[in-house]
């Protein structure tokens, strides 16, 4: 006779409502151990997948401490938006061989509406690097953090530190912002580039500290609308677009801005690389703006002639068209005598390169620029003199 009252429960539903952290799943209620030493692989990947399969939005939660993880892919499609909060610091094996071939130690892939806050990447790539310094053959380095074919992707106060290759990749995407993001590690390290964007659009970095042993953000083939703000660049080797064209059949590089940034003693500040090989790649609509160097080795260059050892390209040239570049109020100091370099393409030659307000000293003195193959240029308020 017994029968539940039905308007009761839905009045005790009404009121009382499954709390909001029932679609928090904390990894360590998975079996994750914040201990440095266990690996965490396993439970990661199920707080994943409880929340990839939560039709509502949910969150994953990485407490404080240190989690050790080998290679690992957060696959998508998942139902909701994930918001993977992290407090904690994740760690890769100390030993190199530790994550075997993958192709990147933290993936996400196929994933839309993802954001990562806070937390810190330590990928401990000491023992790669010297693997790499002895000559020996080494896997590929994995970068720590990349987003592959991933959309609207947010990467909210992340550390990164110690990369084996690159920090964070962000390649057939978008939609992306990347703010208030570190990645550190030592000068001399080998490939570690801070960010790197290739075949994506529409992808926003701010805030950002880039202190590492090779590129600070490097922009490949296929990256269009990246707007770059506030960075703080060196040691390292600068903003690099390219190295492009090393095949021929290549998508171009578009609608790029890096505004208010320092570089300091870097290796370069802004760069655009391309292989001295036929390639129907191009590179257009660049604008770097309101930009500070603090003695870095080669402010300003354009090199069309790159062909590492001479292999592979000797007596070519490069069919990256360059064109519609604005450097504009650049500023501060050279460590080299030269501050601007332009070594265009003999076979396609730069255009439309437009210089303003530029104060570059070497030693106290304007330091020197010097031009190969650019036309239809322009400048005005120039030191070093032009060479446009
Ligand atoms: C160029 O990129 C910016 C973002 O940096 C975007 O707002 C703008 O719409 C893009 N312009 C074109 C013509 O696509």
């Amino acid at each position: 006779m017994t029968n539940f009252p039905f308007s009761l429960l839905f009045i005790i539903i009404i009121f009382f409502p499954p709390p909001l952290s029932a679609l928090s799943y904390n990894v360590v209620s998975f079996g994750a151990k914040p201990d440095g030493r266990t690996v965490s692989t396993a439970p990661f990947l199920k707080a994943w997948a409880s929340a990839c399969n939560s039709a509502a939005p949910s969150s994953i939660y990485v407490p404080k401490g240190r989690f050790l993880l080998k290679g690992i892919v957060f696959r998508g499609p998942c139902k909701n938006q994930i918001t993977f909060r992290i407090d904690g610091t994740l760690v890769a094996p100390s030993d190199y061989r530790g994550l075997g071939n993958s192709d990147s130690w933290i993936l996400f892939s196929k994933v839309n509406k993802v954001f990562v806050v806070g937390g810190t990447l330590d990928a401990r790539g000491a023992s790669y690097w010297a693997c790499k310094r002895s000559g020996k053959s080494c896997p590929v380095g994995a970068p720590s953090m990349t987003f592959n074919w991933a959309n609207n992707i947010v990467i909210n106060g992340l550390t990164s530190i110690n990369s084996r290759q690159t920090h964070l990749v962000i390649n057939a995407c978008k939609k992306v912002l990347v703010q208030n993001v570190k990645a550190i590690a030592p000068d001399q390290s080998p490939n570690t580039d801070g960010i790197h964007v290739q075949t994506s659009m529409d992808v926003t970095i701010t805030s950002s500290t880039l202190q590492t042993g090779d590129d600070c953000v490097s922009i490949g083939a296929g990256t269009y609308n990246l707007f770059m703000t506030n960075l703080k660049c060196g040691p390292g080797h600068g903003v690099s677009i390219g190295s492009l064209g090393k095949e021929l059949n290549e998508d171009g590089v578009q609608n790029i801005t890096l505004k208010d940034s320092i570089f300091t003693g870097s290796d370069n500040g802004i760069r655009i690389k391309t292989w001295a090989r036929p390639s129907k790649g191009f590179v257009r609509n660049i604008l770097f703006d309101n930009i500070i160097m603090n003695n870095a080795k080669n402010p300003i260059v354009i090199d069309q002639n790159y062909c590492p050892d001479n292999k592979g390209c000797p007596r070519q040239s490069s069919g990256i068209q360059i064109s519609k570049v604005m450097y504009r109020n650049i500023r501060g100091t050279s460590a080299t005598p030269e501050g601007v370099n332009f070594d265009c393409s003999v076979t396609n030659p730069c255009r439309e390169i437009k210089l303003q307000n530029i104060k570059l000293l070497y030693k106290n003195k304007a330091a020197m620029s010097s031009c190969k193959n650019v036309r239809r240029s322009a400048n005005a308020m120039l030191m070093p003199r032009s060479c446009l």
